[in-house]
């Protein structure tokens, strides 16, 4: 099955041919230098560029797969969560393609996009498996017992993870996107120097929170005397990023405690980040279960990962989804 997918509810604006589990392409254009100077994403500012590039993009990913619209089976886009005037542009697009060329459509969840870059070649992960979803507007875990769809064992109770490092980035002044700046420092700091909160520890659900440690990152800065955050910021940094992913390493653990889980596998742009991979390879090697790392881009948004949960879902076919909304 060839399908051409379109990813557009943040600021990555992204187009992917994925022929079954492989990809063939996967073009991402990012919007990160436009949303710097604001220390953040601007709705406004990212659906205008999803405007401007969503066709070259497409365009590109289409050429670079060797591929022709009218090889594809059916088109696949993200229709939520994620900010509204983003995901319309990439709602419209596809149902303009799909409408134009008579080809079926599916409506793909964010979240289970994020799952379902776990089925992709090479060595593609079938269900069951335990998946950590960690993003910027997420953080979920998520029982994956099909390819069509997960279950939500527990989330974020407030921020996401990804939110709380871009936050903590901004306080202590570093760019946009938060998470990798965060890390890159954190190499140099000692994730030991400032005790943060371990939230939710102690807590029996699934469920995480960041705010409160995003709260003591802020007050941790102020109490540092005049002139002395520029010589502590790797520890700050070091010392954050080592309490968020202790936070949610603990929840993993706790999620496995049951025994029921013989395969891990993370998703979203945290998990991206080197120090969380490092720790949940710790906790599958001390269980003897199976982890699941893809590579990086394919952690952070891409539209690679939306065809591939297109796979296992059922197209509507033309006309029935030119009613078709996005949700935020
Ligand atoms: O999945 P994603 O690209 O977009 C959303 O669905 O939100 O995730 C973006 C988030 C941002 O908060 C970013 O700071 C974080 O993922 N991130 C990282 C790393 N790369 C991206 N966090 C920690 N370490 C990284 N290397
Ligand atoms: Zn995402």
């Amino acid at each position: 099955m060839l399908v051409l997918a379109l990813e557009t509810s943040c600021d990555d604006t992204c187009a992917a041919v994925v022929e079954d589990a492989e990809i063939r392409s996967n073009v991402i254009s990012s919007q990160a230098a436009a949303h710097e100077r604001y220390g953040g994403i601007v709705p406004e500012v990212a659906s205008r560029h999803h405007v401007e590039l969503v066709n070259p993009v497409i365009e590109a990913a289409l050429r670079e797969a060797g591929a022709r619209l009218g090889e594809v089976d059916r088109v696949a886009v993200t229709r939520g969560p994620g900010l509204i005037g983003a995901l319309l542009v990439g709602v419209a697009t596809a149902k303009a393609i799909a409408a134009a060329t008579r080809k079926p459509l599916a409506g793909v969840d964010h979240l289970h996009g994020h799952v379902a870059a776990n089925f992709l070649a090479p060595d593609p992960l079938d269900p069951p498996f335990l998946c950590l979803v960690a993003s910027g507007g997420h953080t979920l875990l998520a029982g994956v017992r099909e390819h069509g769809g997960f279950e939500t064992l527990g989330q974020t109770l407030d921020d996401a993870a990804g939110e709380a490092l871009d936050k903590g980035a901004r306080l202590l002044g570093l760019g946009f996107p938060g998470g990798p700046a965060i890390e890159r420092l954190a190499r140099e700091g000692d994730p030991g120097a400032f005790p943060f909160p371990a939230a939710m520890r102690e807590d029996p659900r699934l469920d995480f929170s960041f705010s409160g440690l995003k709260t003591a990152l802020l007050y941790a800065i102020r109490a540092l005397p005049d002139g002395e955050l520029e010589r502590r910021r790797a520890d700050l940094a070091a010392s954050y990023q080592e309490a968020i992913v202790a936070q949610l390493a603990s929840k993993l653990e706790r999620a496995l405690d049951a025994g029921e889980w013989r395969a891990v596998a993370l998703g979203g742009g945290v998990a991206a980040n080197g120090r969380l991979r490092e720790r949940a390879a710790e906790i599958c090697e001390a269980r003897g279960l199976r982890l699941k790392l893809v590579p990086g881009q394919l952690c952070t948004d891409n539209a690679a990962m939306i065809g591939s949960a297109a796979r296992f879902l059922e197209a509507a076919p033309y006309p029935d989804y030119l009613r078709w909304d996005a949700w935020a």
